[in-house]
């Protein structure tokens, strides 16, 4: 039995923050709502985000959630100990209530007092921000730190990529104080921590949210700073039960019965795939519940991924029983009290997932064929070999690779990527011919709105703030038709604003120019761009500009063409602005 389980350390914390007056509230969707500047909700705070900017929230200064996340940036890390694409945060917040002095003494008490985890506080160190050109060295939470026991040399300060957040480009940040538990139990904890030493694992992170970082790098300070935190539940769930991974925690009770697997007899790569298929199995569950569908296109393509993996790892481990629905089955008994969502959903998952499955055994039965055929034929699998396989059956490198290893072979990889690489350019080229093809067979109009709809993006970020985000866009001979992330219906005082600005330079006739540059400048340029798409490393990005001042208006990922100075766009008008699907609105606009 756990000394611990995953629901007993849900509702102590839960508790803990109730009895300190925060309201709980609970998980959102892993689907953000009117929020597209992330696939997924990937940490606690997402969907509070309009409050820490300072809309209220209905349940007051200070609420508490365990949320249900999804990050997919480290997804080929998982497998080992620490890493999971799915997991729970459990967090708390304020709203310009409390700040550092409170946040820090509730989570000293929470993890120290024996009525709460009662974690000796040899087992922990503490990081602070270290201080640079943006915020000053974080002392003042160093001394909280030290006035409640934590010696000074349990306390280290470290640079903003390490001791800094926010959630993506933009958005509420600051500095944040991070604690770490030491979990060999063999040996006592060093005195001073040391972030490359892997015994030393980080369990729970407070930010103190001073700034909004604004699209052009710029941190304004908040009016009322806020406190937002993310305390690990797999992972505390782990160490609190002296358990080397989540894997082994109550959290996967069960799974590898299903899977028929046991650990102790099995190799540190076969373990490997079969955490993969815990793991992405479980994400899979929830995704689906929350209402993806698998596709070739963002969150659905990152869906059909982690199924995708999971299957072939089955496939290398040679399972060979029906483990799939067993396997979701599991994940829906685990979770049932909890997210009781999942069972209200289980059939529609059962069958998503099934259906999916349907469809990528037959490619990979078609894939195997293939690959058999190929090596009769020539005795090896060279690497455009294994390129060919992908491109035609959609068969995973990995596969090829471990299939051609189980036959002695080595498939030489960095032919697979260059062969990729070619195909990724030539696809390029040809969808920019189209996209030339059909504007040089329209006319110059076409051109002029083209550039307007860049105006009016800029201008609807002016306007609505840096939320709405490009979400299609479609333009003809008569108009332009634009969609964008806007969760209510434009007043005219706005519509009247977008317009003004956008017919202000207009009349400015500012220049526009085209760059080609690395993916990485543009970024760091703040380029915008529709969301979702998948950008090569070298981009071309348009940027409308005073040449006297240098100011930037609007600067975009766009394959054009343009105009190259406003003033011929002529008088820009909207002619109607109306829902297009939850959270997004449309817009259609004319050039005069
Ligand atoms: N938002 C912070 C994190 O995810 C607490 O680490």
């Amino acid at each position: 039995m756990p000394r611990i389980s995953a629901q007993q350390l849900r509702s102590k914390y839960l508790n803990f923050f109730r009895s300190k007056g925060h309201i709980i509230i609970p998980s959102a969707s892993l689907v953000p709502e009117n929020d597209s500047s992330v696939l997924f909700t990937t940490a606690g705070m997402h969907p509070l985000v309009p409050y820490l900017l300072g809309q209220q929230h209905p349940g007051g200064k200070r609420v508490t959630n365990i949320q249900r996340c999804i990050r997919t940036g480290d997804i080929d890390e998982v497998g080992d100990e620490t890493h999971n694409t799915f997991f729970e945060m459990c967090g708390n917040w304020s709203f310009g209530d409390y700040f550092k002095k409170e946040a820090i003494t509730w989570s000293f008490e929470f993890l120290t007092s024996p009525e709460w985890l009662g974690i000796p506080l040899s087992r922990l160190a503490i990081t602070c921000f270290a201080g640079d050109d943006d915020a000053p060295r974080d002392t003042e939470s160093a001394e909280i730190w030290q006035s409640l026991g934590v010696p000074e040399h349990r306390i280290s300060f470290l640079p903003k990529e390490k001791n800094w957040w926010i959630a993506g480009e933009t958005g509420p940040c600051g500095p944040d104080t991070e604690m770490h538990y030491w979990i060999d139990d063999g040996h006592e904890a060093p005195a001073i921590y040391d972030q490359n030493e892997p015994r030393w694992v980080e369990i729970w992170n407070d930010v103190f949210m001073q700034f909004e970082k604004k699209t052009d790098g710029t941190l304004l300070p908040l009016e009322h700073p806020n406190v937002d935190t993310g305390l690990g539940l797999e992972r505390v769930l782990a160490v609190l039960n002296g358990q080397k991974s989540s894997y082994d925690t109550d959290l996967f009770a069960g799974m590898w019965d299903v899977l028929a697997l046991d650990q102790d007899i099995m190799s540190n790569d076969e373990i490997r795939k079969a955490r993969i298929i815990l793991d992405h199995i479980r994400a899979a569950t929830f995704i689906v519940a929350d209402g993806v569908e698998p596709s070739n296109k963002d969150r659905g393509y990152v869906l059909r991924r982690l199924l995708r993996r999971a299957m072939v790892m089955a496939r290398l481990l040679n399972l060979k029983h029906h483990w799939l629905n067993a396997l979701i089955g599991q994940v829906v008994a685990n979770y049932a009290k909890d997210y009781p969502h999942l069972v209200e959903k289980s059939e529609r998952i059962f069958a998503v997932i099934e259906k999916e499955q349907k469809k990528f055994e037959a490619t990979l039965e078609k894939g195997l064929r293939e690959f058999e055929k190929l090596m009769q034929k020539k005795g090896e699998i060279a690497g455009k070999d294994a390129f060919d396989l992908y491109q035609t059956y959609g068969f995973p490198w990995e596969l090829t690779k471990e299939l051609a290893e189980a036959a002695g072979q080595k498939v030489d990889k960095t032919q697979y990527e260059s062969e990729f690489k070619k195909h990724q350019e030539l696809s390029r080229t040809a969808s920019a011919g189209q996209f030339k093809g059909g504007l040089a067979s329209h006319s110059e109009k076409i051109v002029r709105l083209h550039t307007a709809t860049h105006l009016m993006n800029a201008a609807l970020r002016k306007v609505l703030g840096e939320k709405v985000w490009q979400k299609g866009s479609n333009i003809t001979e008569e108009r332009t038709r634009f969609d964008f992330t806007h969760d209510k219906k434009m007043t005219d005082e706005e519509k009247a604003k977008v317009e003004e600005l956008v017919n202000g330079w207009v009349a400015r006739d500012l220049l526009v120019k085209k760059e080609i540059m690395p993916l990485e400048e543009a970024r760091k340029l703040n380029a915008i761009g529709v969301f979702g798409e998948k950008y090569a490393d070298t981009v071309s990005v348009y940027t409308v500009y005073d040449p006297q001042t240098n100011e930037v208006v609007s600067r975009e990922f766009c394959g054009g063409p343009h105009v190259e100075h406003t003033g011929i766009i002529g008088k820009f008008k909207i002619q109607k602005e109306e829902a297009s699907s939850a959270g997004v609105r449309r817009i259609k606009a004319t050039v005069g």
